[in-house]
């Protein structure tokens, strides 16, 4: 029996050669496959099909697969080691990191920056020369805490629970200062001319990369720790990093309960806080987060929208990569899929969803309450690719609650959705997402001529940041912000299932 076995992986056509034994999970998780469920083996979503060698079934794939997937040759990749030289197809693969290319204005200074926008699954670092505004290099990574749990919640409790052996906060500097170090390398440019770092992130990120205390995000009122609020500068000693001690490195401050500093990084990108009208700032994702408000007065709030927008804890959901159907059009009484890649569909992501389901409602498939209007049980958008009843109920979870989030906010600054001049939406879904089928369906109940796509605004947000001299401009706008807690608002679970259901045709 040889020591060594190889794995071809499927369709990017990358050899890899691992020890006998090892968890596949380990071996896939640095070539950007997720888990969502951290390994624990609840979720399904890190389902490989193997074309050849062996990975054997065990009670847990029983469990959680089919017989007919088993049969197809479909694994969890989670659930178990490698023992014999594979090829394998991954159901997900290379997700596009969001980064930014906008321009904007600044006042020179000296030396060089880097702005890092730390997502939960995805981290990205821009290297600025500060005398001139030119992005001189960049560099992407998925996040490496993402083995211990997809999305926050999971990362928290295992990072809390007596079990979480790994430290996700050391985890995640040393990720961060690999990723910087990878980009210095790339330029001429030395380690000792970056004179500012700045950092922006979710509350959770911000928590484990400056080392606060976890626990009070946890329960209600998921309150951030009071150091959260405060621009927080660290030495490079404190993060145990190797650049020179005068650089400063500065993580930006959290507003409120889960809305961190990739959202401040947000009102400063777009300018909101400097304008009379009214905007609106939204983040669609697993959190989505949302800011309505002007240069007097800006109210924000987090609103867990679950997985569906990323094609999680969707029947046949996937992300935007190869083979996921991304959009669905209504054509003279029919519609029309488009397929990532043009090849055969394999599943549908977000956008492809939303899309979906605003066709099924124009075409009087799916009715208001969000039931298939005709008895059927799913639909056939394009084989083998349906859209079950429980798909458009997650739909209809996440849509609700972002749509209620939206309303509360407008409700308490006594505005109508008629007041807001523009609507920026942020992150990778805003930027792919069809402005027309999230009206259509109600998830952004605005005009579409009023909805931009803003790009990764935490990233933007960070590099203004590079250029300010004190965080002035970060204190003004904490200072008009107020943070709306929606898990103890008592209109919010009325509000929420009036949101569920889809606008009347
Ligand atoms: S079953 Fe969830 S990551 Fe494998």
């Amino acid at each position: 029996m040889s020591n060594r076995h190889t794995i071809h992986l499927k369709p990017v056509n990358k050899v890899l050669e691992v020890d006998h034994g090892t968890p596949l999970q380990d071996v896939l998780f640095v070539h950007g496959v997720e888990f969502p469920c951290g390994g624990r083996k609840r979720c399904t979503g890190c389902k490989i099909k193997v074309l050849r060698g062996a990975f054997p079934v065990t009670p847990e794939q029983e469990e959680l697969l089919s017989e007919k997937e088993l049969t197809a040759g479909w694994r969890l990749a989670c659930c178990g080691n490698v023992i014999d030289d594979l090829e394998i197809e991954l159901a997900q693969w290379e997700a596009s990191v969001l980064t930014d290319n906008s321009s904007f204005p600044f006042k020179p200074k000296a030396g060089y920056g880097i702005a890092v926008d730390i997502g939960t699954t995805t981290i990205v670092a821009q290297l600025l020369d500060l005398s001139n505004g030119t992005v001189i290099a960049v560099n992407t990574a998925l996040n490496k805490q993402a083995q211990y749990g997809a999305d926050i919640m999971e990362r928290i409790n295992y990072a809390i629970s007596a079990h979480g052996k790994t430290n996700l906060g050391a985890l995640l500097r040393d990720q961060i200062e690999s990723l910087l170090t990878e980009l210095i390398e790339t330029t001429e440019i030395s380690v000792d001319h970056i004179n500012t770092i700045v950092l922006a992130g979710n509350t959770v990120m911000q928590h484990f990369f400056c080392d606060f205390d976890l626990a009070p995000l946890s329960h209600v009122p998921f309150e951030p720790v009071e150091s959260a609020y405060g621009v927080t500068e660290l030495s490079p000693v404190e993060p145990g990093w190797r650049h020179r001690d005068e650089t400063s490195i500065t993580f930006l401050p959290s507003l409120g309960g889960f809305v961190g500093s990739d959202i401040l990084a947000g009102i400063i990108a777009t300018g909101m806080h400097k304008r009379t009208k009214y905007s609106c700032l939204v983040d669609l994702g697993t959190n989505g987060e949302i800011v309505i408000g002007n240069k007097n007065r800006l109210l924000c709030a987090s609103t867990a929208a679950g997985p569906a927008f990323e094609g999680a804890r969707i029947s046949m959901g996937m992300r935007a990569v190869t083979g996921a159907i991304a959009s669905v059009e209504k054509i003279n009484g029919a519609y029309k899929c488009t397929i990532i890649g043009g090849g055969a569909p394999r599943g549908i992501c977000g956008s492809g969803l939303v899309d979906a389901v605003s066709v099924g409602l124009d075409l009087g498939f799916i009715n208001s309450s969000g039931r298939f209007d005709d008895k059927r049980n799913s639909w056939e958008l394009l084989a083998p690719v349906s859209l079950t009843q429980q798909d458009i109920r997650e739909l209809q979870l996440a849509k609700g609650a972002i749509a209620a989030g939206i309303t509360i906010l407008l409700n308490a600054l006594h505005i109508t959705i008629d007041d807001i001049a523009q609507v920026h939406l942020a992150g990778a879904f805003g930027n792919y997402i069809n402005r027309e089928s999230a009206r259509n369906i109600g998830l952004l109940p605005f005009p579409v001529d009023k909805i931009l796509s803003s790009g990764n605004t935490s990233l933007l947000g960070a590099k203004r940041a590079l250029f300010m001299e004190e965080y002035n401009e970060i204190q003004s706008i904490q200072k008009i912000t107020r943070h709306i807690p929606l898990s103890t608002n008592p209109a919010f679970m009325e509000i929420f299932s009036q949101e569920m259901l889809f606008p009347e045709r």
